[in-house]
């Protein structure tokens, strides 16, 4: 199949194509690097020994994205192109909605108008109603309360629509929970050029000295041990659910979401815990109050993914940080930094 991936040099993206390449399909990715880099299409080039076509092209560029379009007969679309922090949402709505929702007006325009049928779409766990009971299950009230989430949400609701009209389209929304690891090669993870939001790249900031400590958002949550529980997913795991979506949208039409995530609810003082054992490392921490907007537990019901998908994560926690932790030591060589650890560690970096 020849497969358009938008966002395809980001974090997820960029894993989604390795797994598309390995599986014998061709990729054409479209980027406008502005969360990503170009070198990261050579190292997916090295990954899999395999060609990558790509543009630099914003999504919003109609004029440069119809030019791919009109030289491509692409099979589907794996949409992952967009905006994805809240705190940046709350200051700038009109850029998530412009980036988010107009960016995939104009896809699905071209798609339809070059007779692309298939579309995967990258959604998130945040379309989710914070008072959701745990595992969440697909069924659950969708209700977001930032921007950037209900710049997801309003994109869920435009497909639901465009299928419910068009009953040649198939959608496949994916809705992550909280991605991490790296590359199991060691050569690709996250590297954010923005101002990271997630606990991860705080987590490593903090251990690799370039932040004094990571703040723990609360111990008072009606939890394990009082700190917040997620459902960690190893990114190679998730680009995984990619392909098996693909599959799906060529097999059904109209518009079905799943969950990706692990199923399992871990919490944030269990990950930095599990993070120093494995890697034998100290993780510089402290407890701080609650962040405003975050909720207690979520974790994800992944049954309707491995009933009709197929798909099941096997990645354990330990290889998310050892994954993680290898890529993160890389990055600091190869931005010649000496990694400092602030806190007494038992491994030297
Ligand atoms: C966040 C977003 C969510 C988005 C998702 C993926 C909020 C409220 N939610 O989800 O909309 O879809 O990222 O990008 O921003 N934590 C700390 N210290 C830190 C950072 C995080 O203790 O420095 C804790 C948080 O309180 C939370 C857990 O770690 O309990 C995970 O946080 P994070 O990685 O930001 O993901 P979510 O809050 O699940």
């Amino acid at each position: 199949m020849k497969v358009l991936v938008t966002g395809g040099a980001g974090y997820i993206g960029s894993m989604v194509c390795i797994e598309l390449l390995n599986e014998g399909h061709d990729v054409f990715i479209v980027d406008n690097f502005s969360n990503s880099e170009m070198g990261t299409i050579t190292k997916i080039m090295g990954i899999t020994g395999k060609m990558v076509q790509y543009a630099n092209v914003d999504i919003t560029d109609r004029t440069a994205l119809e030019v791919i379009f009109r030289s491509y007969q692409f099979d589907s679309v794996i949409h992952l192109a967009g905006k994805k922090s809240v705190s940046e949402s709350i200051e700038n709505p009109l850029q998530y909605y412009y980036d988010n929702l107009i960016g995939t007006v104009m896809l699905v325009q071209l798609m339809q108008q070059y007779d692309v049928q298939s579309i995967i779409f990258s959604s998130s766990a945040t379309v989710y109603h914070p008072a959701s009971i745990c595992p969440i299950q697909e069924t659950a009230t969708l209700k977001s309360s930032s921007p950037y989430g209900r710049t997801k949400l309003a994109i869920e609701n435009f497909f639901r629509e465009l299928t419910a009209a068009h009953s040649n389209f198939s959608v496949v929304l994916l809705r992550y929970f909280n991605p991490i690891g790296a590359h199991s090669s060691g050569e690709m993870g996250e590297k954010p050029l923005e101002v990271p939001n997630n606990l991860l790249p705080y987590l490593m900031d903090a251990v690799s000295g370039k932040r004094p400590i990571l703040e723990v958002f609360g111990n008072d949550y009606d939890t394990v041990d009082g700190s917040g529980v997620r459902d960690f997913i190893h990114v190679e795991d998730l680009a995984k659910g990619h392909i098996k979506a693909l599959y799906y949208s060529m097999q059904n039409t109209g518009c079905e979401a799943f969950n990706l995530g692990s199923g399992t609810g871990y919490s944030v003082l269990q990950l930095i815990d599990t993070f120093a054992k494995v890697n034998e490392i100290d993780v510089p921490y402290h407890i701080g109050l609650r962040r405003e907007g975050d909720i207690p537990v979520s974790f994800a019901d992944i049954s309707k993914a491995q009933r009709f998908l197929g798909w099941r994560p096997n990645k354990t926690l330990e290889e998310m940080c050892i994954d993680a932790w290898r890529w993160q030591l890389k990055l600091l060589k190869e931005q010649h930094v000496e990694a400092q650890i602030v806190f007494p560690s038992k491994k030297t970096v």
